[in-house]
């Protein structure tokens, strides 16, 4: 099954085109489409049928869609996906009406998975959508807390980013009729690659190309991000670290001369090398998890998919 044309095939010519269009544009623009391909390699991994948790997959893209609409107006992103995000081609109204609707929608498509797996499925569902809130409200307020601990950071990257690939590999095992302990090896090793993911994220932040990025480079540097790469630049203390600190007690209007300088002293430093071995660390461990599981090509699948994350340019 083709989920990317699944995704594209959803029906958005609705009115009011205010609310609409932008859902549309949204999900059009692209995007590696990761949730729903882990939902589904997770439940083929146990035999499942495709038409039995392809809504979950659709509702998991969706939902991960809804976020970047709101996460786009807390983090002040102008561009994703190599275009101008809802609230600057639209508005912040926009962003956030035409985001609600999208949670809601990513509900409607939920609900027609099959019906006893229903009642469990929205469980699972429900909670990362809280803790997705909360490893959110938890990266915003590290903005302007002074301190934070990698434990700190990598609690709140576990609630806003591991645990939605986690719920898409769980809900498509579950569905699937995989047993709790296969669910949970699943959930685990979804929580493992979802670290070095958000790290190979702030990573990309830094020192990516912004012709196949996507994204503004130096966004995190802008808001104050307590990104890995700044935590562990931090960790060598020195003048550096000063200097930093110094930068990130700082909201500006203009971040050109910002990004330059935090980029090099990033560079002086050196972290670049520690925070890509971090990232491969993660994916080993997934990697461990994974041998623990039935070896068959949905198996293969997800090794090939964690490799190719790691290496990902945007
Ligand atoms: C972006 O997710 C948000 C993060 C968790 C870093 P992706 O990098 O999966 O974004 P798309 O869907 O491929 O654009
Ligand atoms: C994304 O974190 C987490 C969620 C959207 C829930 P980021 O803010 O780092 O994601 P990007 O870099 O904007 O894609
Ligand atoms: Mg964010
Ligand atoms: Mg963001
Ligand atoms: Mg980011």
């Amino acid at each position: 099954m083709d989920i990317n044309k699944e995704i594209l095939n959803l029906d958005w010519d609705r009115e009011p085109y205010g609310l609409y269009e932008p859902i549309e544009y949204t999900l059009a623009a692209g995007g590696k489409r990761v949730r729903p391909q882990l939902a589904m390699i997770a439940s083929q991994l146990f035999g499942g049928k495709d038409e039995e948790v392809l809504p979950a997959a659709l509702a998991l893209e969706v939902f991960h869609n809804f976020t970047l609409l709101h996460d786009d107006v807390m983090d002040k992103a102008d561009v994703r996906r190599g275009r101008p995000t809802v609230h600057v081609k639209w508005n912040e109204n926009t962003a956030i009406l035409s985001g609600d609707q999208m949670l809601i929608e990513a509900y409607k498509l939920l609900s027609g998975v099959p019906a006893d797996k229903l009642p469990r499925v929205l469980q699972l569902f429900n909670q990362m959508a809280t803790e997705i809130c909360e490893g959110q409200q938890y990266d915003v307020d590290f903005e302007s807390q002074e301190h934070v601990t990698i434990d700190e950071y990598l609690k709140m990257i576990r609630l806003k980013t591991s645990v939605l690939l986690a719920n898409a590999l769980q809900t498509g095992a579950y569905i699937a009729g995989a047993d709790e302990q296969a669910q949970e090896a699943l959930y685990q090793f979804g929580i493992n690659i979802g670290l070095a993911f958000q790290i190979q994220d702030d990573i990309l932040d830094v020192w990516s190309d912004p012709k196949t990025f996507g994204k503004a480079v130096g966004g995190d540097i802008s808001c104050n991000k307590k990104t890995f790469v700044y935590l562990e630049a931090k960790k060598r203390g020195g003048e550096e670290a000063k200097r930093l600190e110094e930068w990130y007690s700082q909201v500006l209007e203009d971040n050109t001369e910002k990004i330059a300088v935090v980029k090099e002293i990033f560079e002086q430093l050196g972290v670049r090398d520690v925070c890509e071995q971090v990232v491969e660390d993660y994916t080993r461990k997934a990697m461990r998890i994974l041998d623990t599981l039935p070896q068959n090509t949905a198996t293969e699948q997800l090794r090939q998919l964690a490799n190719k994350l790691n290496t990902r340019k945007d």
